[in-house]
């Protein structure tokens, strides 16, 4: 079936869901160990993704699987509880085809959250950062193939994917709750095993402050289809090579854990802050 066919089939049921609800502000992807912030939504409905014709179902442990729609800070928002990774052995199309789902329901404003390893020196675990900018090293592109003009345009323009009227908002929330907020650019790593020291190296050198394994597909199709962006980046580790001991994945868990009331206090003011479009 047509993608943009897929589409339209699942917004339709998920519009069929939300009984009542006519718009949703915000759109918020939330990632490993943050899914957290989706059971603080009030009056939840909740859509199991599997339950959505066409729609991609997660395979991560840890990763729920389900949209949880409802209130929260006062706005109406759209939260995945889980998302797609390219590492997953999803293509880039099936990755992002949520994007296009909040699209498609009317959504023009997302706020990505990851965790990611602390490229930057002046990092520690636990710090959040705010994204600037990111680096696609996965030298693969959501928006390869065919152009859906109506989606978007053939030759987005990603000068400016995460907002800075958005970013204040974050950094400005931030400050007025005493947390140490990080800015920076964030580069993509497909995954699934971490970096090697010499590619943290590189990724220095390159300009990056922290690296992961998703987010940069879902903001070039947030960008295609004039989303506006904020993302947010926990550091759960120090990238490889950086300290002397291995990477793995219990530790980006445990430090989620530690640091996940800050990141839910933090996303409800600044969505406490935004005014919706
Ligand atoms: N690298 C890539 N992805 C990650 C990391 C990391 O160090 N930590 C959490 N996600």
């Amino acid at each position: 079936m047509d993608y943009k066919k897929k589409i339209e089939l699942s917004t339709e049921y998920i519009l069929k869901k939300l009984n009542g609800i006519e718009n949703i502000d915000v759109a918020l992807i939330l990632g490993s160990g943050l899914g957290v912030l989706a059971d603080e939504i009030s009056h939840p409905t909740i859509i199991p993704y599997d339950e959505i014709p066409y729609f991609p179902v997660s395979t991560v442990e840890g990763h729920k699987g389900q949209f949880v729609i409802g209130t929260l800070s006062g706005k109406t928002v759209i939260a995945m509880q889980g998302r797609f990774h390219y590492y997953e052995g999803y293509d880039m199309k099936t990755v992002t085809f949520p994007v296009r789902v909040f699209s498609a329901l009317g959504i023009k404003t997302m706020i990505v959250t990851n965790a990611s390893g602390g490229v930057n020196l002046d990092y520690n675990a636990g710090d959040l950062m705010i994204i600037e900018d990111h680096i696609n090293f996965a030298f693969t592109n959501p928006l390869i193939g065919k152009n859906y003009s109506d989606m978007g345009p053939r030759f987005p323009d990603t000068s400016r994917i995460y907002k800075k009227y958005l970013i204040d908002i974050a950094d400005i929330s931030a400050k007025e709750l005493d947390l140490n907020i990080k800015k920076g650019v964030y580069l993509f790593n497909t995954g699934p095993t971490y970096e090697t020291p010499a590619e943290v190296k590189m990724a220095r050198v390159v300009g990056a402050d922290a690296v992961g394994m998703s987010t940069v597909p879902e903001g070039i199709v947030a960008a295609h289809e004039g989303i506006d962006v904020l993302g947010i980046s926990l550091i759960t580790n120090m990238a490889s090579g950086i300290l002397d001991q291995p990477l793995c994945h219990d530790e980006v868990v445990e430090t989620a854990n530690r640091v996940k009331n800050d990141f839910i206090t933090l996303v409800k003011k600044i969505l406490y802050k935004l005014e919706v479009k």
